[in-house]
């Protein structure tokens, strides 16, 4: 019998996961399945009861679990812990562990994919919501000079900065009192793409070389990218890189083994 891992979300239908770790356990030789389990909204829980009970060996959690994948977790790395959110269970006789790895994602698709070095530069993170909490930590560890978080909701962006203050260097702002600042990195963690839409972001936040950076993906650029491209910046990337990362992140924690990601990537960036 392979061992067991499955993404669990609503939906799922359109999840990504299943096909990166199956070219992941191919790539490496490693004797798994991994499936996705559709969880009604109040059957998070039991799902997971269900899944562990069958022999699951970890599950992938997605939308809109992962805060409750959190209290269910016996145990939390401080990565889970700070933000408030699992993507990761890794079960064991008498544990289950919570991880987040969408971070990770993240700064190894901006470092090591893509060649920009964080370190010493100026980071704006737009959004409050849990996808930027689950980032926060991971880019702080690169000791930014300064990362703004920036949200249309302004106290949620304070309560961020109050929570994560200690880790680094962190300001909070609205989108209006951007204007006059540069960063070198600007990254969409909103859910606005989702609706075509665009946070209200003065175009002159772009610093000379700046990458931008849209934590959403989809077929051709997303409106923050259009929206960056037509205001002058050549650095473009999409989701597809960190999402691949954060599996690889979790395939790494299952398995001992770290997948190779560049030919995943590759077979799934859409036409841009
Ligand atoms: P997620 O888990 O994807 O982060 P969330 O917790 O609902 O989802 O957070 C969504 C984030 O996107 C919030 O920061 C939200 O801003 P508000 O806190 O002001 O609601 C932001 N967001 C969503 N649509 C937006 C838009 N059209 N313009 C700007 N920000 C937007």
């Amino acid at each position: 019998m392979p061992d067991l891992y499955a993404v669990i979300g609503n939906p799922i239908a359109h999840s990504k996961s299943p096909f990166i770790h199956a070219e992941f356990s191919r790539q490496t030789g490693q004797d798994m399945r991994y499936e996705a389990i559709l969880a009604p909204p109040d059957g998070f829980t039991i799902a997971v009861t269900t899944f562990r009970q069958c022999g699951g060996k970890g599950m992938n959690v997605t939308v809109p679990f992962k805060l409750e994948a959190c209290n269910i977790s016996t145990r939390l790395t401080e990565r889970a812990d700070v933000a408030q959110a699992v993507n990761t269970l890794i079960f064991d006789d008498n544990e289950i562990l919570g991880d987040n790895t969408d971070g990770d994602g993240l700064v190894r698709d901006i470092v090591i994919n893509l060649g920009f070095v964080i370190t010493g530069k100026r980071v704006l993170l737009m959004g409050a919501g849990g996808a930027a909490r689950g980032v926060l930590l991971p880019l702080l560890e690169h000791q930014p000079r300064m990362l703004t978080i920036a949200n249309r909701t302004v106290q949620k962006a304070r309560e961020l900065q109050q929570q994560f203050s200690s880790y680094g260097s962190v300001a909070s702002s609205d989108y209006a009192d951007l204007v006059g600042q540069k960063f070198d990195f600007v990254i969409n963690a909103t859910s606005a793409s989702l609706s075509g839409e665009l946070p209200p972001l003065p175009p002159s936040v772009f610093a000379a070389e700046s990458l931008a950076y849209d934590m959403m993906y989809g077929s051709g650029l997303t409106p923050f990218l259009q929206f960056a491209q037509q205001h002058g910046v050549i650095h473009l990337a999409d989701g597809i890189g960190m999402l691949v990362e954060q599996a690889a992140e979790s395939f790494s924690l299952w398995r001992g083994v770290r997948p190779e990601t560049e030919p995943v990537i590759e077979m799934l960036r859409p036409e841009l």
